[in-house]
């Protein structure tokens, strides 16, 4: 197995996803190893699991910043770092058409709900709203549009008839925390595979 690729996770709060992205290198033979956490909250709390993983963070708050001359100083961060893949776990701010060109189509996301629906946020509440007789998650690449871009899988979670949207969310976050190590070690396998691993131009 060639080297695994080198991810780094974007994350804003607690940071579970990105918790158990960062465990899958644990198995054998990993196709991918998060080798930074950045952050534009310094006080969030996944940042002091990940520095308990040994993993190097990158935090810098966003405020009084314009948005694209912060997400430039955090790709060049990523880049230091030597960082291939991107992982969106619970990044609250929405990135700057500049980065997302310079790491096009090596960004991920996990959304909290069976995309195309339900983009955006409250998207538990709104489901049951909906009458839904499924909420989940989705995996995508993104792109300039909110929560849009190719969909690389989704979980559904069934509803119950008391769920209110805590306690869907609470379902569905486990099943984000089964579906994003697995897509995002899928989508690394063929990336290595397809030997187009190569970082992007400016790089
Ligand atoms: C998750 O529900 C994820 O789908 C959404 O933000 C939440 C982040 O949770 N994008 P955590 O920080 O990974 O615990």
């Amino acid at each position: 197995m060639a080297d695994p690729v080198r991810v780094a996770a974007l994350i804003s709060g607690r940071g579970s996803n990105m918790e158990k992205l960062a465990e899958y290198k644990r198995i054998a033979q990993p196709s991918y190893e998060v080798v930074l956490v950045a952050s534009n909250t310094p006080e969030a709390r996944g940042l002091v699991l990940a520095r308990r993983f040994g993993i190097q963070t990158w935090a810098q708050s966003h405020k009084g910043m314009e948005r694209e001359a912060f997400d430039m100083g955090m790709s060049e961060a990523l880049k230091a770092a030597g960082v291939e893949v991107v992982a969106l776990a619970g990044y609250m701010r929405l990135l700057s058409a500049a980065f997302i060109r310079e790491w096009e189509g090596r960004i991920l996301n996990i959304h909290p709900s069976l995309l195309p629906s339900y983009k955006g946020l409250d998207t538990h509440r709104r489901a049951l709203m909906g009458g839904e007789e499924y909420g989940g998650c989705s995996v995508h690449i993104v792109t300039e549009e909110l929560d849009d871009g190719p969909v690389l899988a989704r979980a559904r979670v069934k509803i119950q008839a008391r769920d209110t949207a805590e306690s869907l969310a609470a379902r569905v976050l486990e099943a984000e925390h089964k579906l994003y190590p697995q897509v995002l070690d899928a989508f690394c396998r063929k990336l290595r595979a397809d030997g187009s691993a190569e970082l992007p131009a400016n790089n």
